[in-house]
C-alpha cells in the first residue's frame, strides 16, 4: 500500500465529502486536547473512530508496562466490567503486533489470521470479522493501540483509513499523555498543600521554642504539637505514597488463601487500646471461618482503616461489630465484611464523597486528626481484588461500611 493509492481512495470521496471529513478531524482534534478527564477523553477518541472510520466499533488498549500486557482502556462494544477481564497478550494476539512492531495492520478476514487473539470475541459474544489497527505514541514510545473492527457496508478498509486512525492515534497519544500529566500535577499539588500545614506548625513551634522567657509547662506543650505534627507528615507521606503508587496501577498484589477470622482478630487486636481508651467494645464473628483468596497486608490495611475510623468518629463508650458473610457475585463467592459502629453517621450529601481523596466531613475535622486518604486507598485495594465497597449511614444512629473479598471454592 503506498501514499498514491491512499491519493486514489481519497479520490473516491467527493470534494464535498473530503472536506467535510478534514473538518471533522480539525474538530475531534481540538477538542481532545481541552478534555483533561482521562475516560471522557478516551470515549471521544473511540467515538471519533469509529464515525471517522465508518466501522462497527472501536477500542483503545493500553500498555501495561510493568506486565507486558495490553488491557482495553475504553471500547464502544465492551461493558467496563468484561473489560477489566480481559488481557490481550503481547505474543499471539494482532494488537500486541502492532505494539510491538509500531506499524498498522489491516486483517481482511480475521477467521483466516492465526495470531487473531480469540479471547474477546468469546468473551462479550461479538464475532470480529475485520479489523484495523494503528499503535498510538506519547514522546515516542508506544502507549497502546488503537483499533476498528468490522467495516460496515462490507467495504475493505483503505490506505485512506490508515492515514485517517494514524492521525486520530498520534493525536489521542499527545492527549492522553496530558490527561495523566494533569492528573498527577493535580494531585502533586493538593499533596504539597496537605504538607504544608504540619510544616507550618513545626516551624511555628520552633520559634516558640527558642523564646527565652517560655515556662517549662509552655515547652513540654510545644513540644507534644511537634510530635504530632511529625506523626501527621509520617502519615501523609505514607499515604500519599500508596495512593500514587496505586493510582499508577504500579501495586502489584500477591494473592494467596488465608483464614479471614485470623485477620480479623489480629486487626482488632491492633485497635483494642485505642478503642478502650474511648470504651468502646467490638464485637467480632465467631461461627464461620471463610478461606478467602487475597493479599493478606493489604486487606489488612482495609480492616484496619475502617476499624479506625468507627472508633475515631464513634462516641463514647459505642460499639463496632463485624459481620461476615457469604454472598455472590456474576455467580463467583465472595464474603462481604461489615463493620458497623454506634457513632455519628454520615449525610446523605457527605456519603457521595466519602470514597474521594482528601475529602473529610467538615465538622469532624475538629476533633479526630486524618488525612481523608484512608478510604480512597481502602477502595483502590477493594476494587483490585475485584471486589465492591459501600456504606449505609444514619445521621446519629450510626455508619455500616461493608467490602468484599474473594471467596475459596472448595
Ligand atoms: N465510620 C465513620 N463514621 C462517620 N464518619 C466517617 C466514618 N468513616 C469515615 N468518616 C468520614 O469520612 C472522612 C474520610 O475518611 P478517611 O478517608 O478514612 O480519612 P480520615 O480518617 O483520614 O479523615 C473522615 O474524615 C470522616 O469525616
Ligand atoms: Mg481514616
Amino acid at each position: 500500500m503506498t501514499g498514491a493509492q491512499s491519493q486514489r481512495d481519497r479520490k473516491h470521496m467527493d470534494p464535498q465529502t473530503l472536506l467535510a471529513h478534514y473538518e471533522r478531524i480539525i474538530e475531534i482534534s481540538q477538542q481532545l486536547n481541552t478534555t483533561l478527564d482521562h475516560m471522557a477523553l478516551l470515549k471521544k477518541i473511540i467515538t471519533a473512530a469509529t464515525e471517522l472510520i465508518n466501522a462497527d466499533a472501536a477500542s483503545i488498549m493500553l500498555l501495561d508496562e510493568s506486565t507486558g500486557e495490553l488491557r482495553f482502556a475504553a471500547a464502544t462494544n465492551i461493558n467496563p466490567h468484561e473489560m477489566e477481564e480481559i488481557i490481550v497478550p503481547l505474543e499471539g494476539s494482532i494488537a500486541g503486533w502492532i505494539a510491538t512492531h509500531g506499524e498498522p495492520r489491516v486483517i481482511e478476514d480475521v477467521t483466516k489470521e492465526p495470531s487473531h487473539f480469540q479471547g474477546v470475541d468469546n468473551t462479550i459474544a461479538y464475532e470480529t470479522r475485520n479489523l484495523l489497527g494503528v499503535p498510538m505514541r506519547a514522546h515516542n514510545k508506544i502507549i497502546g493501540v488503537l483499533q476498528v473492527v468490522n467495516k460496515l457496508n462490507g467495504d475493505h478498509f483503505t490506505e485512506a483509513d490508515i492515514e485517517t486512525l494514524t492521525t486520530l492515534a498520534s493525536q489521542a497519544g499527545t492527549a492522553i499523555e496530558n490527561a495523566r500529566l494533569f492528573q498527577q500535577s493535580d494531585f502533586i499539588a493538593e499533596m504539597v498543600h496537605e504538607l504544608r500545614t504540619p510544616l507550618a506548625a513545626l516551624k511555628a513551634s520552633t520559634t516558640l521554642l527558642l523564646r527565652p522567657e517560655i515556662s517549662e509547662e509552655k515547652r513540654r506543650e510545644i513540644i507534644e504539637t511537634m510530635q504530632n505534627e511529625t506523626n501527621r507528615l509520617i502519615q501523609l507521606t505514607t499515604d500519599f505514597l500508596d495512593l500514587a503508587r496505586m493510582e499508577s496501577g504500579r501495586t502489584k498484589l500477591e494473592l494467596a488463601p488465608f483464614d479471614l477470622n485470623k485477620l480479623i482478630m489480629e486487626s482488632v487486636e491492633v485497635v483494642r487500646q485505642q478503642a478502650e481508651d474511648k470504651h468502646i467494645r467490638i464485637f467480632v464473628p465467631t461461627e464461620i471461618n471463610y478461606v478467602v483468596k487475597g493479599d493478606r497486608g493489604k486487606l489488612k490495611q482495609v480492616l484496619l482503616n475502617l476499624l479506625t475510623n468507627a472508633i475515631k468518629y464513634n462516641r463514647e463508650g459505642g460499639s463496632i461489630t463485624i459481620y461476615t458473610e457469604q454472598v455472590e457475585i456474576d455467580e463467583q463467592p465472595f464474603v462481604e465484611i461489615a463493620v458497623q459502629d454506634t457513632g455519628y453517621g454520615i449525610s446523605k450529601e457527605n456519603q457521595r464523597h466519602m470514597f474521594q481523596k482528601f475529602f473529610r466531613v467538615a465538622s469532624t475535622e475538629g476533633y479526630s486528626q486524618g488525612t481523608g486518604l484512608g478510604l480512597a486507598i481502602t477502595k483502590h485495594i477493594v476494587e483490585a481484588h475485584g471486589g465492591h465497597i459501600g456504606l449505609e449511614s444514619e445521621e446519629g444512629v450510626g455508619s455500616t461500611f461493608y467490602f468484599t473479598v474473594p471467596l475459596v471454592q472448595e
